[in-house]
């Protein structure tokens, strides 16, 4: 791994947390992720699976976690199983962990191979009346490939037809949604790489640049900084910014242009989600200017509106309500179109098309319980925009904010927003903007 090495406590931590969930007389497994598959004999890299990270911090493919807390024998209570190397597998793939370094690792005492899973879970089963298997139940997920968690509770459904099976999901989301101290420092460390990718990109900028040239930039300083990309980057300028999704990357920037930047860094497995503007030749247009300031107003009104006890819907309605306003001050909409809209599609939705915000974690969309309040120790992004293809540009802004019972802490405050501070930067006289 590239990251400096978690402290054990965090994971043994978040064991402890999710023990404490579990019904009376019940096991709980976690998978690894399969290492995706491309053409011909072809893989990229293992993505580790979230939940199994947050329980063990363990990157490896193959790993299984294995709780039991009511198991009368102590040893079978918590344990790790992981993939046993051999000659071959040291020559083709390099180092895998051995027992001692995945107990450092996780702070779980007892590890065995993986060939000891099928025996030892069995004689768990007999003993249990729950068995809690995970799935990935994001509301928004695509799943069309079957995972080895998917797969291990079709297998153990087969095998185990009479146990009560429970959805781990559920209670992993629960804790997940709240980050500890521990997970808030590493969420930091991907912010601040966020922060030196941008004001790199800021300096780079010109007319004539590609897309391709800026996200080579952003690659460079996170893979220098012992991070990746949080998601593919949208480096969108002109009016390939009002495809939201914009992937291709391979455009010329040209002078008068904005560009869209939502790229993010991630660091040991924490996501920043950060979106900035920035006018390509320096400078804003009157235009531009007035769009951008609508935009960032917005972004400061709905971080302030992120309190504990409110509704992620509720929220999202007063930012549309907010952005209504702003829309109709910007002559973008009119007051009749809001008094004929169809509420199912109001009219803001053409400028305002998506989410205002979402959790942020090991996910970079990360585990959302639906019509649960806001807590202190949530991570959301804040990401208002507006898009106009009929005049060639959008405007996104994106901060990263950390919810606590005595205000909100803006991750990413140290990444330049201000219109003028955005410009100060590009033309080389960058003082870092603090809110
Ligand atoms: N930054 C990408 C997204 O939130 O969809
Ligand atoms: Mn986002």
């Amino acid at each position: 791994m590239r990251h400096a090495p978690i402290a054990k406590a965090l994971p043994t931590l978040n064991r402890e947390r999710l023990r404490a969930l579990l019904a009376p007389h019940s096991l709980a497994v976690v998978n690894a992720n399969d290492i995706p598959t491309t053409n011909s004999d072809g893989s990229t890299a293992l993505v580790p699976n979230s939940d199994l990270f947050y329980l063990t911090s363990v990157e490896q493919e193959q790993t299984i976690l294995l709780l039991a807390p009511d198991a009368c024998d102590e040893k079978l209570r918590e344990i790790l199983f992981i993939r046993e190397t051999s000659e071959l597998l040291a020559q083709w793939e390099g180092h895998k962990l051995t027992k001692d370094e995945a107990r450092a690792v996780s702070g779980i005492a007892r590890v065995e191979w993986l060939e000891q899973f099928p025996q030892i879970f069995r004689q768990l089963m007999s003993e249990m009346e729950n068995a809690y298997l995970n799935s990935n139940d994001h509301a928004r997920a695509t799943v069309e490939v079957e995972s080895r968690d998917a797969r291990f509770v079709r297998e153990t459904q087969r095998q185990f037809p009479l146990h009560t099976y429970r959805r781990l999901a559920p209670l992993l989301r629960t804790l997940r949604l709240v980050k500890s101290e521990h997970e808030i420092a590493l969420l930091e460390r991907a912010c601040a790489i966020t922060r030196d990718s941008y004001e790199r990109v800021a300096r780079f900028v010109r007319p004539g640049v590609n897309e391709c040239e800026i996200e080579a930039e952003f690659a460079h300083e996170y893979i220098r900084q012992r991070g990746k990309f949080s998601y593919q980057p949208i480096i969108a300028s002109g009016k390939n910014a009002c495809v939201l999704h914009y992937l291709a990357n391979d455009q010329p920037c040209n002078s008068g242009d904005l560009l869209l930047l939502d790229v993010g860094a991630s660091y040991a497995n924490y996501n920043a989600d950060v979106t900035r503007t920035l006018p390509v030749n320096g400078k804003f247009s009157r235009r531009q200017r007035q769009v951008y300031d609508a935009v960032l107003r917005g972004l400061r009104q709905c971080t302030d509106a992120l309190v504990p006890g409110k509704k992620p819907r509720d929220w999202q309605k007063e930012a549309e309500a907010f952005m209504e306003k702003e829309l109709l001050a910007l002559g973008l909409l009119k007051p009749r179109d809001i008094k004929k809209q169809d509420p199912d599609k109001p009219a803001l939705k053409k400028f305002f098309m998506h989410g205002v915000g979402h959790p942020l974690g090991l996910d970079v969309h990360d585990v959302m319980a639906p019509g649960v309040p806001m807590a202190p120790g949530w991570v959301m992004t804040v990401e208002p925009g507006i898009y106009l293809p009929d005049e060639g540009f959008a405007v996104r802004l994106e901060d990263d904010i950390l919810i606590t019972a005595h205000g909100n802490v803006n991750l990413t405050r140290d990444i330049p927003i201000e219109a003028s501070d955005i410009e100060a930067l590009m033309a080389g006289r960058g003082e870092k903007a603090r809110r």
